[in-house]
């Protein structure tokens, strides 16, 4: 295990790892870095834009209250081989105003320096990982808007399954086009591809 894991390790947190990446719990000081380095133009480009304060404040307490309520949020994606804040990724119960209400929803956001190495899939299967083996979900949606390409790119590299049946619209992500688009994966869909080596 690298250093920078294993000091991490020596507190009492939440932390789960993968190959290269740890998730875990937020400290006091990731957060400034956090926001030095994914609120940019290009990261939130889908996200309603670079966030002004209260918009950055009012998605810690959010991210604050997932962990308080649920036991499980958007973790901090740490990479171990430095200790590097990559950015967040993990499990919220879906929330948004006119889409499907407490279903266990994987998210991610990572530093743009951080794309195009598989650490996003990395941190997203691990997530997937938790809510089924740890959090005892039976599916797991994902949501995210069609000029996204990332994001969705992401949902269909895990195995997600387009739903629209769950899709809705909100001009909080993209005005121009606010319709949400929904994916999901069923635990028996999800462990079956791992035990095949996914
Ligand atoms: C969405 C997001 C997390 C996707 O990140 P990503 O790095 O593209 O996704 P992955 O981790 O699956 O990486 C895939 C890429 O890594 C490459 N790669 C390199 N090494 C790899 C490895 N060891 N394993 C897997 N892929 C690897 C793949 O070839 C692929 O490259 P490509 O994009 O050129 O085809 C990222 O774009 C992001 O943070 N966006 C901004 C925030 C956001 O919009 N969040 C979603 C809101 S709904």
């Amino acid at each position: 295990m690298s250093p920078a894991c294993s000091a991490a390790e020596a507190l009492a947190e939440f932390r789960h790892e993968t190959a290269r990446l740890a998730l875990r719990d937020w400290r006091e000081d990731d957060w400034p870095e956090f926001w030095r380095t994914t609120n940019t133009p290009a990261v939130m480009r889908w996200l309603g834009g670079v966030a002004d304060d209260a918009t950055r404040t009012a998605a810690r307490s959010r991210l604050e209250a997932y962990q308080r309520d649920h036991g499980h949020t958007f973790w901090v994606v740490e990479r171990c081989e430095d200790g590097a804040l990559l950015g967040f990724c993990g499990l919220k119960r879906s929330n948004q105003p006119g889409g499907p209400q407490g279903m266990m929803e994987v998210g991610w956001r990572l530093r743009e320096d951080a794309w195009g190495k598989g650490y996003a899939k990395e941190a997203a299967a691990a997530a997937l990982d938790l809510a089924f083996d740890q959090f005892d979900a039976d599916e797991v949606i994902a949501l995210t808007v069609q000029g996204n390409t990332g994001s969705w790119g992401l949902m269909l590299r895990l195995g997600m399954e387009r739903r629209e049946d769950l899709d809705f619209d909100s001009a909080d992500f993209d005005p121009e086009n606010p319709r949400i688009i929904a994916y999901s994966i069923a635990r028996q869909i999800w462990q079956k591809a791992g035990a095949a080596g996914r």
